[in-house]
């Protein structure tokens, strides 16, 4: 049958070329935007990888530093800092000790690379015997007890050179009196990026490999949010801002793009999201068996971060990002 074919509107002419796609592409993404995870564990020369994130290490202060110089050849220079102490406690002391795995991190990276920024996450999961986030009561995170610790916590890494502190730990209040300790003890220029909404996920057990921080009972439920809620991240923003937060965060990122994409229409901060161990180690370990493309599928991961709003992205990737810089038009 012969169609008289009469179309105005050809979606496709503006696919013809590669070219004209990077012309008219919607999302970019740049190593910029891109954060990368470091974990430091105390001792010396110790360069481990982690079984279920391939290409992650565990590194001694003095090892991440020829890490960092590698990193900084690729054009990565903004890391997040993990600590793996020698000795855990029921209060995590090594966290805001001034010799602390962290601390001495911080200023051993910052007197051989001062260009770089380091961000430091503040928990107390790595560094407490039980392995929740914060001090406990009858084995419950008692919320208001843990604030203390971390005021202590924030004001020792600010002291040894952090330049923004990222609490994740989920503890109610915790931007407000954080911003209140850094404030009274001179560092009101220092940013607080919040992990204002992190979800209980299973995503993060890779990391807690790495980390060295499972939980020896129970789990982060009481604390970390239900993924099943939407309208409650909405609150955890808008109170995080209210605090004092400069960034908000989304944790896990790739299942949730739809909580990206409803925050980045309410609030006016920057957004981050945190590409999670878990959604890197399930790329690798499909890569492993041949079943995908792992660097297109790690672009298109990326890609949809930013496309549903995320303006910074932490993520295992960004040294894979850095070298295979692929251009996908
Ligand atoms: C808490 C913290 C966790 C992650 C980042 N910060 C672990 C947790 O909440 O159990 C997980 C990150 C990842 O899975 O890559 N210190």
């Amino acid at each position: 049958m012969k169609n008289n074919i009469d179309l105005k509107v050809r979606p496709r002419r503006l696919r013809n070329s590669k070219i004209l796609r990077s012309l008219v592409s919607e999302t970019k993404l740049d190593l910029d935007d891109l954060v990368y995870p470091l974990f430091i564990k105390s001792g010396k020369k110790i360069k481990i990888e982690i079984d279920s994130m391939p290409g992650i290490y565990q590194f001694s202060k003095d090892t991440v530093l020829n890490e960092i110089e590698e990193l900084l050849k690729l054009k990565i220079n903004k890391f997040i800092l993990f600590g793996i102490p020698k000795e855990k406690d029921d209060y995590g002391s090594d966290s805001f000790a001034d010799d602390g795995v962290i601390q001495t991190a911080l200023r051993d990276i910052k007197k051989r690379f001062p260009d770089v920024f380091l961000i430091t996450d503040v928990c107390f999961c790595e560094f407490t015997s039980h392995g929740h986030c914060g001090i406990t009561k009858n084995n419950s995170l008692d919320n208001d007890t843990t604030i203390e610790y971390l005021q202590k916590q924030v004001v020792s890494h600010a002291k040894a050179g952090a330049d923004m502190v990222a609490p994740s730990g989920m503890v109610d209040g915790s931007v407000k009196y954080i911003r209140k300790a850094l404030d009274t003890n001179g560092f009101s220029s220092l940013p607080i990026l919040s992990y204002s909404v992190k979800f209980a996920s299973s995503f993060y057990s890779p990391f807690r490999d790495a980390a060295e921080s499972m939980p020896k009972y129970g789990n982060r439920k009481k604390y970390q949010m239900d993924f099943k809620n939407s309208r409650e991240t909405i609150k955890e923003v808008q109170l995080d801002i209210s605090e004092g937060a400069d960034i908000v965060m989304v944790k896990p990122a790739m299942v949730y793009l739809d909580i990206i994409k409803n925050i980045k229409k309410i609030v006016n901060v920057p957004i981050a999201a945190y590409n999670v161990s878990g959604e890197y180690s399930m790329v690798k370990a499909a890569a492993k068996m041949g079943w995908i493309n792992e660097d297109k599928i790690m672009n298109e991961i990326l890609f949809s971060i930013k496309r549903a709003g995320a303006d910074i992205i932490i993520t295992y990737f960004a040294k894979d990002f850095a070298k295979t810089k692929l251009n996908e038009n």
